[in-house]
């Protein structure tokens, strides 16, 4: 049997020139947790070009969906710009990753900070009711250069609070802060610098991040993640992975990056 399913195109949606979003089918069979990421891939030549995706979609969802940023030069997304409704795509039928509660020891509040297409994980965390019956209070931090990077926002602002499944969740556990670094906006400035200074926790109304209560996970570029664990080090958090929960995970976005 193949490693991997064969699925439709449902919808593509661009968002920018560099970040687009579309959802598939999905094989019955597969499984996945929220946070986690697998395969996919267009068959190019007969042969597979695969790469590693973040699911944006929840689990008990019937389509998969994903988020990813479009590097002219990167040989799959390059042509993912092109994608559209009906295309085929592969996909594996094994998720795995570090991003899931399961991996974090119980706590207060859930930080989940994700740069760019670094979001894309998250978007299936904050969509399952598990995460809100494990923390009281789940803080959404998406930075982005632009305004016009700010992807999902409609569908965190607007649509979650009133899905059936998780919209009283949402509406009182969920703190969404949207901030970006290269336009004025209502919150501006690098999430690392925001968590540094303790703006963040004046404007979210939260305590400042406590080993003892928060648990974080963060997915973004590579000088992100660096940074951001850095800093989460100096302030006595540990970091956990499988078999070894503790107090934070990390995982690099998947991205074809050309810098
Ligand atoms: P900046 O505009 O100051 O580089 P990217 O698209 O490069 O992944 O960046 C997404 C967001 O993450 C941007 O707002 C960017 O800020 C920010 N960022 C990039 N590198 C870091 C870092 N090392 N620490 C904190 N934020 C970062």
């Amino acid at each position: 049997m193949s490693n991997f399913n064969q699925e439709r195109v449902l919808s593509v949606h661009h968002w920018t020139d560099n970040l687009v979003s579309f959802t598939t089918t999905r094989d019955p069979s597969f499984r996945f947790r929220s946070g986690e990421f697998t395969m996919i891939g267009l068959t190019f030549d007969e042969r597979p070009l695969l790469r590693a995706y973040s699911l944006a979609s929840a689990h008990y969802e019937d389509r998969l969906e994903f988020f990813a940023i479009k590097v002219p030069d990167g040989p799959l997304t390059s042509r993912l710009q092109q994608l559209k409704e009906g295309d085929e795509i592969i996909v594996s039928r094994k998720a795995t990753g570090t991003l899931v509660i399961d991996n974090l020891e119980y706590g207060r509040n859930l930080y989940l900070i994700g740069t760019g297409t670094g979001l894309a994980p998250f978007l299936s965390v904050i969509k399952d009711p598990a995460t809100y019956l494990r923390f009281k209070n789940v803080a959404l931090l998406h930075g982005c250069r632009r305004i016009e990077d700010l992807a999902y926002g409609e569908m965190i602002t607007g649509k979650l609070p009133s899905d059936e499944l998780v919209g009283d969740f949402a509406r009182y556990q969920l703190i969404y802060h949207p901030t970006v670094t290269r336009d004025r906006f209502c919150n501006c400035g690098r999430i690392t610098d925001l968590i540094a200074s303790g703006k963040l926790f004046s404007d979210i109304e939260l305590p400042e991040l406590d080993p003892q209560h928060d648990r974080v996970m963060i997915c973004g570029s590579p000088a992100l993640v660096r940074d951001a664990r850095e800093l989460l080090v100096a302030k006595g958090f540990i970091e956990g992975n499988h078999g070894q929960p503790a107090q934070f995970v990390l995982e690099k976005e998947f991205a074809e990056r050309n810098n």
